[in-house]
C-alpha cells in the first residue's frame, strides 16, 4: 500500500481541516495509508509522535473547525541540510514517499527543495548507516503535491486560496458592526485588513462593504491622492452618508514603495476635514472563527483531488499545485506557480506596479 504524509505549514487558515479530511478520506478510499505530520516542518524534522498514522474516523468532525487541527509552526531546522536529512530519515523509516503540503508559497518552495535533494539525502543516510540500500531503492523518489492555505489569496495557480473567503466574511461582519457606531457618531473609520503584500482582502471587502476609499499594494495611489480621498469623503457626506469607511491593506504602499499606514490616513482626514476618525486593526480575528461554506467545500474538493494527484503521480511527475480555476479543480506545475507569485512580489519591489497588477489580475481582478 502507498503511504502518504500530510502537513499544514505557514500561517493557519480556515478550510485547512476540510482539505485534510478530503484527502485522508479519498486516499483511504483508494487503499493508501495516511500519516499526519503535526506542527508542520517541525514535526517532519522531529518525527516520533509528531508523525502518526490516521484512520477514516481520525478526521471526523474537523471540517467546521477553524485553524488547523494538526498544528503549524515555523521551523529553522528544515532550512538546514541536516534538518532535511532528519526529515528524510523519518519518512523513509515509514516508507512514505508521497508528501502533501497545505501552506503558502514559502512552505511549498521548501517542499520542492526537499524533493530535489531527496536522492542525495538518501545517499547520505546510507553512507551514515541510517538506512539500508534496500530502503534507499524502495523510496528512491518523493512525490510532492501542494494546496494553498492562506487568507491572503496571494498565490498564482488558484483563483482562491483556502481561508480567503472566511477572512472576507470576518471583515464584512466587522464592518457591519462598526457601521452602527460610526453612523451614530458621524465618524470616519480607517479599517486595516491583513493580506501581507496582496490587496485581495482590502479590495474585495471594499467592494462588498461600499467603502469610500481603498489602498492596496498592487496599485499605489496617484500623487495627490490625499486630496482626492478627502474630496470623495466630502462628496459622500454631502450625499447623506453619516459615516465614511476607508479600507487599508496592511501592505499598502505609495508610488515610492513607502508604506502607507492607517495612522497616516487618519491624520490626513483629521487635518484636512476635521472628521472624528478612528482606526480599527482587525488582525488575527480575520484568521479566526469557523470556515465559511465555500472554504469547507473548496477544502473537500481540492483535498480529494490532491490525494488523487499524489497517488497517480509517477517518477517523472513534477510537483503539482491543486487549486481552483473557473470553479474547476485543476493541477498546475507547482514551481511555475511559485515563480509567478514571487514575480509579482519582485515587480512591486522594483516599482513595476502596472506589471504587478496585471500579473495579479490573473488570479483575482478579472
Ligand atoms: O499570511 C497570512 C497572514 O495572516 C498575513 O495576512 C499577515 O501579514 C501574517 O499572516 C501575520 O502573520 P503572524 O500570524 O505570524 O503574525
Amino acid at each position: 500500500r502507498k503511504c502518504i504524509a500530510v502537513m499544514t505549514s505557514g500561517g493557519d487558515s480556515q478550510g485547512m481541516n476540510a482539505a485534510l479530511r478530503g484527502l485522508v478520506r479519498m486516499a483511504m478510499y483508494r487503499h493508501a495509508r495516511v500519516f499526519l505530520i503535526y506542527e508542520g516542518y517541525q514535526g517532519l524534522v522531529q518525527g516520533g509522535d509528531l508523525i502518526k498514522e490516521t484512520t477514516w474516523y481520525g478526521v471526523s468532525h474537523i471540517m467546521g473547525k477553524g485553524g488547523t487541527v494538526i498544528g503549524t509552526a515555523r521551523c529553522k531546522e528544515f532550512r538546514e541540510r541536516w534538518g532535511r536529512r532528519a526529515a528524510a530519515l523519518n519518512l523513509v523509516k515509514k516508507r512514505i514517499t508521497n508528501l502533501i503540503v497545505i501552506g503558502g508559497d514559502g512552505s511549498l518552495t521548501g517542499a520542492n527543495l526537499f524533493r530535489e535533494e531527496w536522492p542525495e539525502l538518501l545517499q547520505e543516510l546510507v553512507e551514515e548507516g541510517n538506512i539500508s540500500a534496500q530502503e534507499q531503492t524502495e523510496c528512491d523518489h518523493l512525490n510532492i503535491v501542494g494546496m494553498v492555505g492562506s487568507i491572503d489569496n496571494d498565490m498564482c495557480g488558484t483563483d482562491m486560496t483556502l481561508g480567503a473567503d472566511s477572512a472576507l466574511h470576518r471583515i464584512v461582519e466587522a464592518v457591519d458592526a462598526i457601521s452602527f457606531t460610526a453612523s451614530s457618531h458621524q465618524r470616519c473609520f480607517v479599517l486595516e485588513v491583513m493580506g501581507r503584500h496582496c490587496g485581495y482582502l482590502a479590495l474585495v471587502s471594499s467592494l462588498g462593504c461600499n467603502a469610500d476609499w481603498c489602498l492596496i499594494p498592487e496599485s499605489p495611489p496617484s500623487d495627490n491622492w490625499e486630496k482626492k480621498m478627502c474630496e470623495q469623503l466630502c462628496r459622500s457626506r454631502e450625499e447623506g452618508a453619516r459615516m465614511n469607511l476607508i479600507i487599508v491593506a496592511e501592505g499598502a504602499v505609495d508610488r515610492q514603495g513607502q508604506p502607507i499606514s492607517s495612522q497616516y490616513v487618519k491624520s490626513v482626514i483629521e487635518k484636512e476635514l476635521g472628521y472624528d476618525t478612528r482606526i480599527t486593526v482587525l488582525g488575527h480575528v480575520q484568521r479566526g472563527g469557523a470556515p465559511s461554506a465555500y472554504d469547507r467545500l473548496m477544502g473537500c474538493r481540492v483535498g480529494a483531488a490532491a490525494a488523487n494527484a499524489v497517488l497517480d503521480a509517477d517518477k517523472d511527475n513534477e510537483p503539482v499545485l491543486v487549486g481552483l480555476q473557473g470553479n474547476r479543480v485543476v493541477q498546475s506545475p507547482l514551481m511555475k506557480c511559485v515563480r509567478e507569485t514571487q514575480g509579482i512580489a519582485g515587480a512591486m519591489k522594483d516599482g513595476n506596479f502596472k506589471e504587478a497588477l496585471s500579473m495579479r489580475a490573473g488570479s483575482f481582478v478579472r
